[in-house]
């Protein structure tokens, strides 16, 4: 029924009075059912938990106690909340020099990120790692790392990109000015064996962060590694940034390119400011096992043959070998130079920084070569075999145009291939005990 247009206060002030009564009403449910929910999510979890225990992994793949061990140790534990724990994330992310920074290292248990870590700890700036330990190559050399790190009072939560209850958490007890993004599942031929595992790090776990840095407040400058390998089959040399990046030849780096791509949207609607770092086969001390210098060192010293590739059309696969301690440079660099982000409360306030760059270091070197010098480094011989190329994600050639790092942070990279390797082959006999070989001993010895 139509209201006459003059209506008396009181049927006003009645209209009014049932209008608060509603929203009372409304806010009663919403109450309610809150309470419903975290009722059902509560139980929810303790079913997951009581599966999760009960019964033993689906499939004899390693990987799948991962999530076991990071739902039962993160989840539900930590983000609890000790406060012995937020005192050493709130410790630990205290810079100690002036205007020093705040940062996030992620994958700080890893070959780069433990390098970084160290490097920013060392120069005043609040370091906090996270890192979930899986087992995708030894995880005692990530313990190691870890001790190392520890040592220097940097503290590494034990977590997983995904777990988003965790990470917010973490932004709450400590407001990073950075995140130095650099767990990833790494590896390239690894990716025809667990394909899924580059999607829930290097995919999932990314938009996870993101989504978390840009409800942050203030929102983090976020630098994260891409890959060399986004050039793919690219056949411009050196590659520049500006190239083609749209025939990847791994899965592994199809899920770098999409974090790229990914990066641009974030920065687009959310002001994130986000620098992309493209590594150069980065090699080095503390490095990762499953790289070719590593383990061409571990079978030569243990008298194993190894497998040289060469391109289909015969020619010496080369890589743009990068020392780690250039690449730490270029990281601390593109940190640095980052700008602000521009967005609060989860909403873009204006134009904020998109930047990549290459990380390498300019010349590349055929692989033939590096166990050349392992040889000597080593002082024996290696069983060579070579072989063509599988068709497993390789590229047969990298070589890297670093003018733009160089234009905007003074990247140099000063260490060449005989150097660099020197110091990795120092630290590999002494982290896995190796007597030293004399020459004599190497040589047949005559009576
Ligand atoms: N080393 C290279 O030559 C090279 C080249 C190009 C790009 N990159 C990239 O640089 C970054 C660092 O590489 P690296 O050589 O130090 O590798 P790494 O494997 O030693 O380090 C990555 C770390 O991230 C952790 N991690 C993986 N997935 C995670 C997740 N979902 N949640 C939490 N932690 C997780 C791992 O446990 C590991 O300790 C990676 O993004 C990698 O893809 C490396
Ligand atoms: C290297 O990259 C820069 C852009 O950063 C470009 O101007 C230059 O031409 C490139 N050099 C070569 C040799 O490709």
């Amino acid at each position: 029924m139509p209201t006459p247009p003059d209506t008396s206060k009181t049927l006003k002030l009645e209209r009014y009075n049932s209008y608060l009564r509603k929203i009372h009403s409304t806010k009663l449910i919403n109450a309610s059912s809150k309470l419903l929910f975290r009722a059902t999510l509560l139980a929810a979890l303790l079913l997951i938990l009581f599966f999760t225990i009960t019964y033993p992994p689906l499939s004899d793949n390693p990987h799948h106690h991962l999530h076991r061990h990071s739902l039962l140790s993160t989840s539900l534990f930590s983000v609890g909340g000790g406060a012995a724990w937020e005192k050493q994330v709130r410790r630990s992310s205290t810079p100690r020099r002036p205007n020093g920074l705040s940062v996030l290292v992620t994958g700080a248990a890893g070959f780069v990120g433990s390098h970084c870590s160290l490097a920013l700890k060392k120069r005043g700036d609040g370091v906090v790692g996270l890192d979930n330990f899986n087992d995708y190559y030894d995880p005692s050399l990530k313990r190691a790392r870890q001790n190392l790190l520890k040592q220097q009072q940097v503290f590494i939560v034990e977590g997983d990109l995904n777990d988003a209850p965790l990470l917010s958490k973490l932004f709450y007890v400590a407001p990073f000015t950075h995140v130095l993004h650099l767990a990833a599942q790494a590896g390239v031929r690894y990716a025809m064996q667990n394909p899924q595992s580059y999607i829930r790090s290097n995919i999932a776990g990314f938009v996870n962060l993101l989504e978390i840095a840009k409800a942050a407040n203030p929102q983090p400058a976020i630098v994260w590694a891409s890959s060399s390998s986004v050039y793919g089959l690219n056949t411009e040399n050196p590659f520049s940034e500006i190239d083609r990046t749209d025939k990847p030849a791994s899965l592994y780096a199809a899920t770098k390119k999409a974090g790229e791509e990914i990066a641009h949207t974030y920065n687009h609607i959310y002001g994130l400011s986000l620098t992309g770092l493209r590594f150069f086969t980065v090699y080095g001390p503390w490095g990762r096992p499953d790289m070719a210098y590593f383990f061409f060192t571990k079978d030569i010293l243990q008298g194993k043959s190894i497998e040289i590739y060469k391109t289909h059309d015969q020619k010496e696969v080369a890589r743009d070998f990068t020392y780690i301690d250039d690449v730490v440079k270029g990281c601390l660099g593109a940190v640095d130079t980052a700008e602000k982000s521009t967005g609060s409360g989860g909403k873009k306030k204006g134009p904020a920084q998109l930047r990549v760059y290459n990380l390498g270091n300019t010349s590349p070197v055929p692989v033939g070569r590096l166990v050349w010098i392992l040889e000597g480094l080593l002082k024996t011989k290696a069983k060579k075999h070579v072989i063509t190329m599988p068709r497993n994600g390789d590229v047969p050639f990298t070589h890297a145009n670093v003018t733009l790092a160089h234009k905007d942070f003074g990247y140099k990279p000063t260490t060449d291939l005989a150097t660099g390797l020197r110091k990795f082959v120092k630290w590999y006999v002494g982290y896995y005990g190796i007597q030293p070989r004399t020459q004599k001993e190497s040589q047949p010895t005559e009576e």
